[in-house]
C-alpha cells in the first residue's frame, strides 16, 4: 500500500479462484475492507469496497469507493491488481485516512474461493504510516 496526493493505493496478487481481503482496523470486527476477487475460471481480477460489521459476513459498500488503477498483470495462476481511492471518501462505511500523517493497522484473509465466507487464513500484518508533510 502506498499513499498519494489525495489517494491511498492497493496492490496484491490474488491467485485464480480465490480472495484476498485486506481490512483497516485492528480486528475483524468494524473494520473497513477492499477485497481482492481472482475470477474463477479466467484470467480476470477485480476489487470491491466492504465493511465487517461482526465476526460474520462482511457487507458489501453500497458506496463502491476503489477504482482499478493501471491494467492487471495476470499469469496462469494469479493476477497482479492494483486499485486506489480518495482518502477521504465521505462514506461512513469507510476509514477515512488523514492528511498530513496518519497510522492505521492492517488486517488481512484469504480463502481458496471466491464465494466469501470463513477464512482459509487470516491475520495481523502491519502498521500502515504515511507522512504526506
Ligand atoms: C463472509 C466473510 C467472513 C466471515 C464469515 C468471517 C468470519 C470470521 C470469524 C467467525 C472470525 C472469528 C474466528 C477466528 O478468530 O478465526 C473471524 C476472525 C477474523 N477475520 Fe474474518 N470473516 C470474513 C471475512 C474476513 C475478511 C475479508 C477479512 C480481512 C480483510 C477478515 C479478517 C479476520 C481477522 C484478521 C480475524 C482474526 C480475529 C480478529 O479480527 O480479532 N475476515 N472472521
Amino acid at each position: 500500500m502506498w499513499a498519494q496526493d489525495d489517494y491511498i493505493y492497493a496492490n496484491a496478487q490474488v491467485n485464480h479462484g480465490n480472495y484476498f481481503g485486506l481490512g483497516f482496523g485492528s480486528q475483524m470486527d468494524g473494520s473497513d475492507m477492499v477485497v481482492f476477487f481472482g475470477r474463477e475460471g479466467t484470467k480476470e481480477a477485480y476489487a470491491a469496497d466492504y465493511m465487517a460489521p461482526g465476526y460474520k459476513s462482511v457487507s458489501f459498500d453500497s458506496q463502491q469507493d476503489w477504482e482499478s488503477f493501471g491494467s492487471n498483470e495476470c499469469n496462469d495462476q494469479y493476477c497482479n491488481v492494483t486499485v486506489r481511492r480518495k482518502m477521504d471518501t465521505g462514506d461512513f462505511d469507510d476509514y477515512q485516512f488523514k492528511k498530513p500523517f496518519d497510522s492505521v493497522p492492517i488486517i488481512w484473509a484469504y480463502d481458496t474461493s471466491t464465494n466469501m465466507g470463513y477464512h482459509k487464513a487470516r491475520g495481523f500484518w502491519e502498521n500502515f504510516d504515511y507522512d504526506l508533510t
